[in-house]
């Protein structure tokens, strides 16, 4: 039988960094766990009596929705704060607001402006856990749901899987995936333009955490071949609506098309996302940009609708991952979860 993820109560979900390789693996089992229950009409409960905070600074459809079903199923009491709702930053420092939410509410999951160092004073001054659900510099809660997802559709383990992440590469999600690849073992080549590649300060922190990861980054598409995974992301990232017209030049090179999937030579490459994406021009966004002359697509629409995408497994398994953190960090009998619920 699977063993709880033991020492995970009370802690934080800041980066994947932050973890070992086996308690990342007892989060994936947990929250494959909890995803059959689902499936099985299983009931929740595991939060009951938890009252959760959920400060948000930037939008979200996957991440909100995954944390407030995720403990309203398993019986938890949420208030959602949402961008420009609050006094948080504004009126109030984050160490006061911190304080204050401390003396409310049992974990906090934040989403925002800021850094690795914004959520961990939160989590400092809160003296609670904090759930990362996004920084300008980090996204680990869609690295574990993609790492599940992986698991789910890939044909070998995750140490010998080959991730390309085209486009972006300076971003939070790049920087999560190289954090995960760090950890797991997984060879991670990021590829793009020179101007964008990822910051070496992040690969030497992943690195010095776990030494003799695979972690590289190319211009050459040559570097697509034997690609597993072929991820992506937009090319301008909340809070940078203003860049658009300049990442557009440095980065339609770099749009996913099945030119690039070919060039993997893999048949079971699987094409990822974390989403929201821009894949046609139904969204106001693109519309707006295709009037004035640009194509702000990362990915084309026969890739995203097409038969190796699995974009919709990885937003169905937001869900169940981070239902899966909440339960580790926070639930009184994570443990109940895998002896009601093995085999
Ligand atoms: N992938 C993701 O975080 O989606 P949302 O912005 O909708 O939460
Ligand atoms: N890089 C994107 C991820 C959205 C989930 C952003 O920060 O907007």
């Amino acid at each position: 039988m699977e063993r709880a993820p033991a020492g995970l109560k009370g802690r934080s979900f800041l980066s994947l960094l932050d973890f070992t390789p086996l308690e990342l693996r007892r989060l994936l089992n947990l929250s494959a766990r909890l995803k059959a229950r689902r499936r099985a009409g299983g009931a929740g409960g595991l939060l009951a009596g938890k009252n959760i905070l959920l400060l948000f600074e930037k939008t979200s459809s996957r991440t909100r929705c995954s944390f407030e079903l995720g403990a309203a199923e398993e019986g938890a009491r949420v208030t959602y704060v949402g961008p420009g709702t609050s006094q948080f930053g504004k009126k109030e420092s984050l160490e006061d607001s911190a304080r204050l939410f401390g003396r409310f509410y049992d974990a906090i999951g934040f989403r925002g402006f800021g850094n690795h160092e914004t959520v961990r004073d939160l989590a400092r001054f809160s003296g609670l856990p904090v759930w990362n659900g996004l920084t300008d510099d980090d996204h680990p809660t869609q690295v574990l749901a993609d790492l599940l997802t992986i698991e789910e559709h890939a044909r070998k383990p995750l140490a010998e899987t080959k991730i390309v992440f085209c486009g972006d590469t300076r971003n939070n999600m790049a920087y999560a995936w190289i954090y995960g690849c760090a950890r797991m073992g997984m060879r991670f080549v990021a590829y793009g333009p020179r101007e964008l590649a990822p910051d070496p300060a992040v690969l030497a922190r992943a690195e010095a955490a776990a030494p003799g990861a695979k972690l590289s980054f190319s211009d050459d598409p040559a570097c697509l071949e034997g690609a597993d995974v072929i991820y992506t992301d937009i090319w301008a990232s909340m809070g940078e609506e203003d860049r658009v017209a300049e990442r557009v030049k440095l980065l339609a090179p770099f749009k996913v098309t099945e030119e690039s999937l070919a060039r993997t030579g893999n048949p079971d490459v699987l094409f990822m996302h974390c989403l929201p994406a821009f894949h046609d021009f139904e969204t106001g966004f693109a519309a707006e940009w295709r009037a004035r002359g640009l194509d702000i697509r990362e990915v084309e629409d026969s890739v995203f609708r097409g038969p190796r995408s699995v974009v919709f497994d990885e937003a169905e398994n937001r869900l169940h991952t981070i239902k899966a953190v909440m339960v580790a960090t926070l639930a009184e009998r994570a443990d109940s979860v895998f002896s009601e619920h093995s085999g």
